[in-house]
């Protein structure tokens, strides 16, 4: 709390922040100064997929840290080649940038779009209301969201908006002057909706109709976070390219694009490029981290522990269906829809000794490490239920 107020002085001040002096994490937990100790279900904002001091991401990081901290893309070195190699076997892509963070991927994916386009004549973008792509100009254009982009406008131009899952809307939309279609599988920040298997065929349809490109963001959806490595797995359509980051770096700042054969060849040498993407000590945390996350075993335990935690919201939605309206989500990734005031229950529950946070405004939104356990899951119930009962009961 002392920090806090200090920091007022200091930050320019667009965060919310939790009321506690974090001292260190350990596997699903957050302990502060005092030894409180806190069950964390938002992960640095879905990115500790191992949870915290995970021995794996500790032993790569000690290891890169005697060898090189940073040497620029400059050089190639193998960690970064090995983490390149294992990324692609793991998805049907041909070739990756890796970035500093998400909306670095988002833009660098514009940029392949905006290219690709220029040589096929399609200038439009299409993006879906209530998306989040990032903050940066190029993300916050197809970020759908007027919170986000009232301030910054103009933004750039030829973005086309569509209503989430809203086919008919899309249909009238996409023509042959689009050159791609931006979408999250699972909306992150949007608050947990899923695109429907309805729009998933429409695009489809006006791909082969139009040639178009579908890039999905799996920022958050990915690395494992819904039960299969990257979301598209579970969808009817195999994007173009994608966008990768949050759990990449098991914590350190990493991500990537990744694109199929159309497009992997499309950037001239020069045409982009970044000082810090594809850092060498965070390929070497990314590379532990992918390792664990990839397993067969890994991601069906994600779904199993993701059913179980959907089990238990819908106990919590049963037993306080007056405040309850929908749950949504999939693998660990999961939202509880209320009608009451989301901001007060995420608070509550910190009480309680549960971190979470909302999105999409009166979404709770549980995005626990994906090494959480079953009794971790019960207990966040607990203390769920309990916040439920304090203001509600
Ligand atoms: C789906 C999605 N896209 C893009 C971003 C932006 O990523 P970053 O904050 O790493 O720039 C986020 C971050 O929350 C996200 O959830």
């Amino acid at each position: 709390m002392e920090l806090l107020e200090e920091g007022k002085k200091y930050f320019i001040e667009v965060y919310r922040r939790f009321p506690i002096d974090v001292e260190k994490g350990m596997g699903v937990y957050l302990y502060d100064k005092n030894g409180t100790c806190y069950l964390d279900f938002l992960a640095g904002i879905a990115v500790n997929a191992l949870g915290y001091n995970h021995p794996a991401i500790h032993s790569a990081i000690k290891k890169q840290l005697n060898r090189n901290l940073h040497l620029s893309n400059y050089f190639l070195q193998d960690i970064q080649l090995e983490l390149a190699k294992k990324l692609i076997e793991l998805t049907p892509f041909e070739k990756l940038f890796f970035t500093n963070s998400g909306t670095e991927a988002i833009e660098g994916l514009l940029k392949v779009v905006k290219k690709w386009g220029n040589l096929h004549d399609k200038q439009e973008i299409i993006a879906f209301e209530g998306s989040f792509h990032g903050r940066s100009l190029g993300a916050l254009s197809i970020t759908i969201q007027e919170k986000y982009q009232k301030s910054y406008r103009p933004l750039l131009p030829n973005v086309k908006i569509v209503p989430f899952n809203d086919v008919e809307a899309f249909e009238k939309t996409v023509h042959k002057k689009t050159a791609a279609v931006f979408y999250e599988g699972i909306t992150g920040e949007g608050g947990i909706h899923p695109v429907s298997s309805h729009m998933f065929a429409a695009m489809q349809r006006a791909r082969e109709k139009y040639d178009i490109l579908l890039i999905a963001d799996e920022i958050q959806t990915g690395v494992g976070r819904t039960g299969s490595f990257y979301y598209f797995e579970q969808t009817e359509v195999v994007p173009d390219g994608i966008a990768t980051a949050k759990g990449l770096g098991g914590g350190l700042p990493l991500g990537a694009f990744i694109v199929n054969r159309k497009l992997s060849n499309l950037l001239d040498p020069g045409e982009h490029g970044t000082t810090y993407g594809g850092n060498p000590l965070a390929c070497a945390a990314g590379l532990a981290t992918v390792n664990v996350v990839s397993r067969k075993s890994f991601l069906h335990d994600v779904q199993q522990k993701g059913n179980y935690l959907e089990s238990k919201l819908y106990d919590i939605s049963s037993e306080f269906s007056d405040v309850v309206s929908e749950v949504r989500g999939r693998g660990l990734m999961r939202g509880l829809e209320v009608r009451k005031d989301a901001l007060k229950i995420m608070q509550q529950a910190f009480k309680e000794g549960l971190i979470f946070n909302i999105a999409g405004g009166n979404t709770l939104r549980f995005v626990p490490p994906l090494i959480v356990s079953y009794d971790e899951i019960d207990e966040a119930y607990e203390k769920l239920r309990q916040t439920f009962l304090h203001l509600f009961r």
